[in-house]
């Protein structure tokens, strides 16, 4: 009996291995096959394969609950701004206005953000859009959990690879270390250009440490004149880091 009892343990424990391991691997999947094709409709009003499946993701995103900070958004924020855009801004994850209006950088950190980019000429309304790391609010806007950047990492991927930006803005620690796939601190790691699947990445500080310590603007400000150069065609393929 005693012996019965374990074995059935031990094809228990083997079940939830398995759906452990199915839950690991889904989010992977899930984004690459995102709606698929364009509807009729699409077609019809000229929308192209790669802006109809970005607009599949951003409803998949608005309903995703594949990690625990669904339980406690208003809104998930998977991100705004023009399709094929020069540069894709991306930040750490959504605050406490971001979660209640559903939008990107409109608390003051993100009035700040317009400002930087207004002084290079763009914005999200012409040229840009802006995404997160994770597209639901942290509570109390703690850091991301890497389980909960791991399981939304694939959306912004796939976001990257159907916007085609020609460059990518990484604003804040976070958001840098993870796209650069360095564990430097911000610090470190702003002032070069990296290269994120051939596309050049430049990391800065977020706006909000920028607020906090305004004697860090000048470092923006170089950064923000990289990010230029890279749009002005004055940066080549051999000088990314
Ligand atoms: N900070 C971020 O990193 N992202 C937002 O969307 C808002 C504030």
């Amino acid at each position: 009996m005693e012996k019965e009892i374990l074995f059935k343990d031990f094809l228990d424990l083997l079940e939830m291995t398995e759906v452990y391991l199915k839950g690991c691997f889904k989010p992977l999947e899930k984004p690459s096959d995102a709606g698929g094709k364009e509807t009729e409709g699409e077609i019809s009003r000229g929308i192209s394969r790669r802006e109809a499946e970005l607009s599949h993701l951003e409803e998949e995103i608005r309903v995703c609950k594949l990690c625990e900070l669904a339980r406690t958004r208003t809104n998930a924020v998977p991100g705004e701004g023009v399709f094929d855009p020069l540069v894709m801004v991306i930040g750490e994850g959504p605050g406490a206005e971001e979660d209640a209006t559903g939008r990107p950088f409109v608390g003051r950190a993100g009035r700040y953000l317009d400002k930087w980019l207004d002084a290079i000429d763009l914005s999200r309304e012409k040229n840009c859009f802006i995404g997160n790391i994770v597209k639901c609010r942290p509570p109390g806007n703690r850091d991301p959990k890497p389980e909960e950047s791991s399981a939304c990492l694939p959306y912004l991927v796939k976001q990257i690879e159907l916007l085609k930006p020609k460059a990518i803005l990484t604003v804040g620690r976070i958001s840098s270390q993870i796209l650069t796939g360095s564990m430097q601190g911000i610090g470190k790691l702003r002032g070069r250009i990296y290269n994120y699947n051939g596309v050049p990445l430049v990391p800065t500080y977020h706006p909000s440490g920028v607020l906090r310590n305004p004697s860090l603007r000048p470092y923006v400000w170089e950064d923000l004149k990289l990010l230029k150069a890279i749009l002005e065609e004055k940066i080549t393929k051999k000088d990314l880091y």
